[in-house]
């Protein structure tokens, strides 16, 4: 099975799966799991034994009064000897402090070990997760990244950090506490045993019961979250197409829902609750009733009665942590298979085995019968069609073509976001899937319509194309392609944080900037997708002079709707539904009469 079968788009909702994927998807978070305690074998160990010895401790309290009541304070009372009583308060006080002492070396490891298992898993999401191949991002909605990053993160924590803890303390506790209850008065311990019915009733009604709260509120909360960021991250359209009625309503029904989902199971805790209390007073009772009947008849002591009464208490006290802790394993099990789902998917495109070094490409470029799917072989679409193609080094072509012709395909198997489902890419003859990816970035850098520009100064965006590029080196790049007058002008100039008021720039600028960029990072090959989209016409004017400059040599291919920019190629690729349809330069192919030679007239016609 793929993990991209279980990945899926079916949501991520366990109930949809089948057994054998359900048995896939918890192995692999016990894979996970695993290999994030395995270094941490000694730590888990020592936790382990502090947990154990502090329970034993705490356990042996009630025992410790017992012999108080019923040998020391008689000798100190007949006999006026105090030493047996003093002795047992002593030894009541080294181990309650013991016990005490335990429990915070304990609640420290604890804390050791969760976070160094927090910090790894958040690295590793974060390297994981950048190193996917586009495909994932694409198909993987940045609202379930985020949670993947935060909730499901918090979720695992909270398991480790509280209740797990929580958990095993509670079992020892009570396992230790049912032994001493037996070794004092086994006759006590058969009440406490013969109540185990009627609590493991209770404890597995509320834990079918929780199981089906617990997932949907989670199923309900992911709904929620969904609806807030999709909301939040399409404002703009929300805004003009005055949605904001209907996503109103949409979000105080999800609301809705989930307000009713919690309370669902709150109000299983409300006969929860109540259910322990009353079985553990029913147990005293009984214990107390059935001691009394001994005490008169002078077969129990007092204090041994008043022990295995505290030792009962003491056994249910921690009964509803253990409750609780389902909630929680509920959640961070969820949280695990989902992160696990991130972590073993693996990039489509993969780096090679053994990479072919090329440090100084010349920047030919040849598709080989090269056919792609975006779902991989089995999708039914083909997006190219066994296209062939010879792009000689220095080459400036442009590629024009109708709306989803293919052309930002072209482009992005070029710069490899993409492998070819059949056939080869190859750059100065070594294909793609060989060549050294760092040579690759380095020789081909493609500029799309969305530059993007992070947090940060202007200067530090510029020099994204080369990491130590100088002050000059970043004005001069600036300055090559007309982008140095707007820089400028800003508050701080160069030092202009793009984030804060006033170093807010237009999506024109944003081109420009990632312009200079390119123009830094000199690569072999340039792509540009619909690169100046974004600028007006005298902006367009001045790249086009730029451009000029910026693609003088280099392999260049110019993806424009706007046949302006067509002007500079020396090779014009019409492209219609993934097939290049027409070949030539811009002069040949509005001499033959062709498509590009209607696109062209109709042009010159909106220029007269
Ligand atoms: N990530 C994707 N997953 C699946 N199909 C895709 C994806 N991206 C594009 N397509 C499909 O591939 C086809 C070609 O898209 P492409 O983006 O290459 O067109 P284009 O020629 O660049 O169009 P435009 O001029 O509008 O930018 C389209 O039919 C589109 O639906
Ligand atoms: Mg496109």
């Amino acid at each position: 099975m793929s993990p991209e079968s279980i990945r899926g788009t079916r949501g991520e909702d366990r109930s949809n799966y089948t057994r054998e994927e359900s048995r896939a998807i918890r192995r692999r978070s016990l894979r996970l799991l695993g290999s994030l305690l395995k270094p941490r074998k000694k730590l888990i160990v020592l936790t382990a034994v502090v947990v154990v010895l502090s329970a034993v401790l705490r356990a042996m309290g009630p025992s410790l009064i017992a012999y108080g009541i019923d040998e020391a304070l008689p000798r100190a009372v007949a006999q006026g000897d105090w030493g047996p009583a003093i002795g047992i308060s002593l030894a009541y006080l080294v181990v309650g402090g013991g016990g005490a002492a335990l429990v915070g070396w304990y609640v420290v490891l604890i804390a050791r070990l969760t976070q160094a298992v927090m910090l790894e898993l958040r690295t590793r999401i974060f390297r994981h997760t950048q190193r996917l191949s586009l495909e994932f991002h694409e198909g993987y909605t940045s609202g379930r990244i985020i949670s993947r990053q935060t909730s499901d993160l918090e979720s695992i924590q909270e398991l480790l950090d509280g209740s797990l803890s929580e958990l095993i303390d509670a079992v020892l506790l009570g396992s230790f506490t049912l032994i001493a209850l037996f070794l004092l008065d086994w006759r006590s311990g058969l009440v406490l045993v013969a109540m185990g019915l009627p609590l493991g009733i209770l404890m597995w009604w509320f834990v079918i019961e929780s199981q089906k709260g617990f997932r949907a509120t989670r199923t309900v909360s992911a709904r929620l979250i969904v609806q807030f960021v999709e909301t939040m991250t399409g404002i703009r359209a929300v805004q003009a197409f005055r949605r904001e009625k209907r996503n109103d309503r949409a979000f105080a029904k999800v609301s809705d829902d989930y307000r009713r989902a919690n309370l669902r199971v709150v109000n299983l805790f409300g006969v929860l609750d109540p259910g322990l209390v009353l079985l553990g007073n029913i147990t005293i009772a009984a214990v107390l009733l059935w001691g009394a009947f001994r005490v008169t008849d002078n077969a129990l002591a007092v204090g041994v009665l008043l022990a295995a009464l505290l030792h009962v208490r003491n056994f249910f006290g921690p009964l509803e942590d253990v409750a609780m802790f389902l909630n929680s394993y509920q959640s961070a099990v969820a949280a695990l298979e989902k992160v696990s789902g991130v972590l073993e998917e693996e990039p489509t495109v993969q780096d090679p085995e053994r990479p072919v070094a090329l440090p100084a490409a010349r920047g030919s470029l040849r598709f080989d019968n090269v056919t792609f799917r975006y779902g991989g072989a089995d999708d039914p679409k083909v997006v190219l069609d066994r296209c062939t193609l010879d792009i000689p080094a220095g080459q400036t072509i442009a590629l024009v073509g109708t709306t989803g012709a293919g052309k930002s395909t072209l482009a992005k198997l070029i710069a490899r976001f993409y492998d070819p489902t059949e056939g080869t890419v190859a750059l100065d003859d070594v294909s793609l899937r060989e060549l050294d990816t760092a040579d690759m970035r380095r020789a081909i850098v493609m500029v799309t319509q969305e530059a993007y520009l992070f947090s940060g100064t202007i200067a530090e965006n510029i020099a994204l194309g080369k990491p130590d590029a100088s002050r000059a080196e970043i004005r001069d790049a600036a300055k090559a392609v007309g982008a140095d007058e707007f820089i400028q002008s800003l508050p701080d100039g160069y030092d202009t944080d793009v984030n804060k008021r006033g170093g807010r720039v237009s999506a024109g600028q944003r081109q420009l900037v990632s312009f200079a960029r390119a123009f830094l990072a000199d690569p072999a090959v340039l792509i540009l997708d619909e690169a100046t989209a974004s600028l007006d016409l005298p902006s367009e004017r001045l790249v086009q002079d730029a451009l000029q400059r910026l693609l003088a040599d280099r392999t260049a291919i110019i993806i424009a709707h706007r046949l302006s920019t067509v002007a500079i190629a020396d090779r014009v690729l019409v492209m219609e539904h993934g097939v290049v349809v027409e070949d030539g330069s811009p002069e040949a192919l509005v001499a033959q009469g062709g498509r590009f030679a209607d696109l062209h007239a109709a042009w010159e016609k909106s220029l007269a």
